[in-house]
């Protein structure tokens, strides 16, 4: 069974793909964390963002391998080395969308994708999942929230790492990256005409899985 959840950076994609896989016993793939791991690689390679054949040569001679650890988590291995916090810098999350919108590494990304759901059931979470990855999915979830929220959660998470951001400025950084994920010409962020949308401004994690879990549970007994 694959279960697909696809929305806006920032709306608990991640928490909320991961307590969802950790309850029905799927693998959890986080598909950003691949797009971040490759956009690694092309920094460190220093393959310019728009040689573009150079950079789909670079894709093929890269592995990304997302392995479960502890308490429902991801490991992020780049070429055999875990890159778990690199891939999450500031300086990181700005340069991904110069990878996130060539067709041709799509294409590639796509392709690793579609690999995991030959091998098991999982919980797959990006901006494409049901309309490109697999729109044949059993369950797909759209999770969104307004930027306000979003990124009133975010302030809230680096606070509570002792880092202080403006909130105002916050909300311009995500609407910034809405803009980048609605527009793009290949892959974009889309809600899929069969997707449950599930806008959690309101609700707690706990509400959300459970009205998630009561979904897939109706789908699958169907
Ligand atoms: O979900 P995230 O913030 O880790 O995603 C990182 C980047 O990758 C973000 O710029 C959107 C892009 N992305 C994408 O284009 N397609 C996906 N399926 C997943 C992520």
């Amino acid at each position: 069974m694959i279960i697909a959840v696809d929305g806006p950076a920032g709306a608990g994609k991640s928490t909320i793909a991961r307590l969802l896989a950790a309850a029905l016993g799927f693998l959890y793939v986080d598909t950003g964390a691949m797009y971040r791991a490759f956009t690694l690689k092309a920094l460190r390679e220093r393959v310019d963002f728009s040689d573009v054949p150079a950079l789909a040569v670079l894709a093929r001679r890269t592995a990304i391998s997302l392995c479960p650890s502890g308490a429902g988590d991801l490991k992020v291995l780049l070429d055999g080395s875990d890159v778990s916090a690199q891939i999450r810098t500031p300086e990181l999350t700005n340069a991904v969308f110069n990878v996130a919108q060539l067709p041709e590494i799509r294409a590639i990304m796509v392709e690793w994708q579609r690999e995991y759901g030959k091998r098991q059931s999982l919980v797959m979470e990006g901006r494409d999942i049901g309309t490109v990855v697999f729109p044949q999915a059993e369950v797909k979830i759209y999770l969104d929230a307004s930027a306000q929220i979003r990124a009133r959660r975010r302030v809230a998470q680096l606070a509570a790492k002792g880092i202080g951001v403006d909130e105002a400025q916050t909300v311009r950084e995500i609407e910034a990256r809405d803009e980048k994920d609605f527009t793009r010409a290949v892959g974009p962020l889309r809600r899929a005409a069969d997707a449950f949308y599930l806008d959690s401004s309101s609700l707690t994690i706990p509400q959300v899985v459970d009205t998630l879990l009561a979904h897939v549970n109706a789908q699958r007994s169907k």
